[in-house]
């Protein structure tokens, strides 16, 4: 009898829900998340900024948002994105659009846009890629206004370097949108990678100026494996099948991203070098996604779709049509999105996404995983 006493006695606290030792374990890792991106990481941005000047934006329309929100939010895929899953799985709320108005942003918020470049518009301008859009969102422009939200977040230089010190940063992914516009251009892939070293740079830059406002735990993505996704096969599709690989992905163009991958690791290298006080992880797309399209069985894809996008009205090998994409007048999609990887022949569905936040926290295509990043 006395010994079960003392061993209920000893069990009560650890029983009681919300004792102390139980809550502790479920504190947060960061206070906040704040992103910078283009369309891969914009939670709504683009549509409230270009509903006046654009008539028709494709993912404001169904079957954009279908599979979890149940009506199209301005992401560009069929539900959440690799940002929305790591917040959850952080205890965050998504984070929000910083051009959503009469928003709380003191969790967080998200400056990505969808199409923004890493290199600034001017830039583009000088260098006559008239391919670029004029919408001005460029990754500087989002730091500006992320600098501008700075003040009502945090006040005093210790009370602003505590609150972005227990805050977690992504910056990217960025790259992505710049190569598109510089192919769009009329360059050769050749010619796209002598940018690879300035484009890197603006990166790097950015990265820099997150560190010296106060950042302390930075997320920097890498691109996608381009010659993979049914947009690039659409656009650049070649008669011989010496520029194909044995999955079907354009060699060339999984080269270019490859390539700015490597220039973007070792110059997230020399950061941690540079700032031995910031934990900055290195974040792929590459590696998962050529892994999905490698052995789609084993992530539970549909290994007859890797190359097709689930939503649009294109038909053909790759489903994707630029007049008849996801989200105009007629654009359907698949059955079963969970099956595919690619949602609209650029971006991918939150199946896909899932898998690789998974793979941010907890490993292996995060250099560190995010979760070593913790604030405590
Ligand atoms: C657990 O911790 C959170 C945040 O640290 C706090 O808001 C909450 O009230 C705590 N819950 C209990 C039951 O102590
Ligand atoms: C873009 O916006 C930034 C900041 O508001 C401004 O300095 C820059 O001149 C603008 N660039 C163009 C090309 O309009
Ligand atoms: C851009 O075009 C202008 C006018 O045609 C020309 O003078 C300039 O050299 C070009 N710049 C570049 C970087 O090609
Ligand atoms: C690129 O080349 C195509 C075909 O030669 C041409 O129709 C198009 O106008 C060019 N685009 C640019 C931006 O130079």
């Amino acid at each position: 009898m006395k010994i079960l006493a003392v061993a209920v006695l000893v069990l009560v606290p650890c029983l009681l829900p919300g004792a102390h030792a139980a809550n502790h374990s479920h504190k947060r890792p960061f206070a906040s998340i704040f992103s910078f991106g283009d369309s891969y990481a914009d939670t709504g941005n683009f549509v409230s900024l270009a509903a006046q000047l654009i008539p028709l934006i494709p993912f404001n329309n169904l079957p954009y948002g279908e599979t979890f929100f149940g009506h199209p939010t301005g992401r560009a895929s069929n539900g959440r994105l690799i940002l929305d899953f790591i917040a959850d799985a952080l205890g965050l709320p998504f984070v929000p659009p910083s051009t959503a108005k009469g928003q709380d942003f003191s969790k967080g918020a998200n400056f990505a846009v969808v199409g923004a470049t890493a290199l600034d518009l001017a830039y583009f301008q000088q260098q006559n890629i008239t391919s670029v859009p004029p919408f001005n969102t460029s990754l500087s422009v989002q730091l500006g206004w992320f600098e501008e939200l700075l003040p009502s977040l945090c006040s005093s230089t210790a009370g602003c370097e505590d609150y972005l010190g227990k805050s977690l940063f992504f910056m990217g992914e960025f790259g992505g949108s710049d190569y598109v516009f510089v192919l769009a251009a009329n360059k050769t892939v050749e010619q796209a990678k002598s940018y690879v070293p300035t484009i890197v740079n603006g990166i790097t830059q950015g990265v820099e100026r997150l560190i010296q406002l106060g950042a302390r735990r930075i997320v920097v993505p890498g691109i996608l494996p381009s010659g993979c996704t049914p947009i690039m096969l659409t656009l650049y599709a070649s008669p011989n099948k010496e520029d194909y690989d044995r999955y079907g992905c354009l060699t060339k163009y999984d080269g270019l991203s490859r390539y700015h991958d490597d220039h973007l690791r070792s110059q997230i290298q020399a950061l941690r070098n540079k700032h031995p006080y910031t934990n900055i992880a290195f974040a792929e797309y590459n590696r998962p996604v050529l892994a999905f399209m490698h052995r789609p069985d084993t992530f539970g894809f549909d290994g007859s779709s890797t190359l097709q996008a689930c939503c649009g009205a294109g038909g053909g090998d790759y489903n994707y049509n630029p007049i008849a994409a996801c989200g105009f007048p007629g654009a359907t999609s698949c059955e079963d999105p969970s099956r595919v990887v690619n949602w609209d022949g650029i971006h991918l569905t939150e199946a896909a996404y899932s898998d690789i936040a998974w793979a941010w926290l907890h490993g292996p295509f995060a250099e560190p995983p995010i979760w070593t990043l913790a604030s405590y």
